[in-house]
């Protein structure tokens, strides 16, 4: 399947199914001309929900209950979902991009896909069905943003991805600490997979980077006016897993002085 069709297919969706519909072989003759998409169509139960300030995810405290567990992971799952649509909405907006990059997000798409599916066999576990709860615009918020792949890299790949890297392992430790390691152990396999994650977008930024220009500049610059570098992180910060991704340690320092 051409990677335009799949991704239109994906952004179009009505069902989950279609969301995570994998072609089984890509091809790119005819990647178009840039289009930006407004907003995906979802299935019935996942359509966009405003926000509430109520809605907070529970307490770490609150994860000894498994009903509470999982309630964490359907917003996980939402998260995922969410990736799914941008990194179709990217394979639209950048057809002119080298090939190598759009088959690393082609192949990024399919993995999310897969979480997808990892965490909603998980909460089916804990009784909870993938849109029996609220689901929210979030990420995609930043879409008007992606303009360019430097921009999606910048937002995507080092900010959202790169917080999972402290998200994944402390809800990890979490569910661990309370007996439950079947969804601490899908947490492991979510943050090998973005480790991964962030080092493709990492390596593209460094290519795309011009003789002089920091990378760390490059970074801020790309990220949309109201979006804080405090974003790229969560509350504990684990240096080890950037290390994985290939993450400079010029880069790595920067994050752990006090934050603006
Ligand atoms: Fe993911
Ligand atoms: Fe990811």
């Amino acid at each position: 399947m051409e990677l335009r069709e799949w991704a239109e297919r994906i952004l179009s969706a009505d069902t989950l199914e279609e969301k995570l519909l994998e072609p089984g072989y890509w091809t790119d003759e005819t990647p178009g001309s840039p289009l930006f998409w407004n907003e995906p169509s979802r299935p019935p139960s996942m359509q966009f929900r405003r926000h509430s300030r109520k809605e907070v995810l529970p307490s770490f405290a609150e994860l000894a209950h498994p009903d509470k567990r999982a309630i964490c992971l359907h917003r996980f799952a939402g998260h995922e979902l969410l990736a799914v649509e941008i990194m179709a909405y990217a394979l639209l907006a950048f057809p002119q991009t080298p090939r190598s990059f759009r088959l690393g997000i082609a192949y990024t798409l399919k993995e999310e896909q897969e979480h997808v599916r990892l965490y909603i066999k998980r909460l089916e576990a804990l009784g909870l069905k993938f849109g029996d709860l609220p689901l929210y615009r979030h990420f995609w918020n930043s879409t008007p943003y992606l303009k360019n792949p430097v921009q999606y890299v910048s937002v995507m790949s080092l900010t959202f991805e790169m917080a999972n890297l402290d998200f994944a392992p402390i809800y990890g430790a979490h569910f661990a600490s309370h007996g439950d390691s079947a969804s601490s152990q899908l947490m492991t396999r979510i943050l090998d997979d973005e480790i991964g994650h962030v080092s493709f977008g990492w390596n593209w930024l460094k290519k795309w980077k011009q003789e002089g220009e920091d990378l760390w500049q490059m970074w801020t610059r790309a990220l949309p006016p109201k979006m804080e570098i405090k974003r790229a992180r969560g509350p504990q910060f684990f240096a080890e897993h950037r290390k994985e991704a290939g993450i400079s340690e010029d880069w790595i320092a920067r994050f752990t002085k006090p934050l603006a």
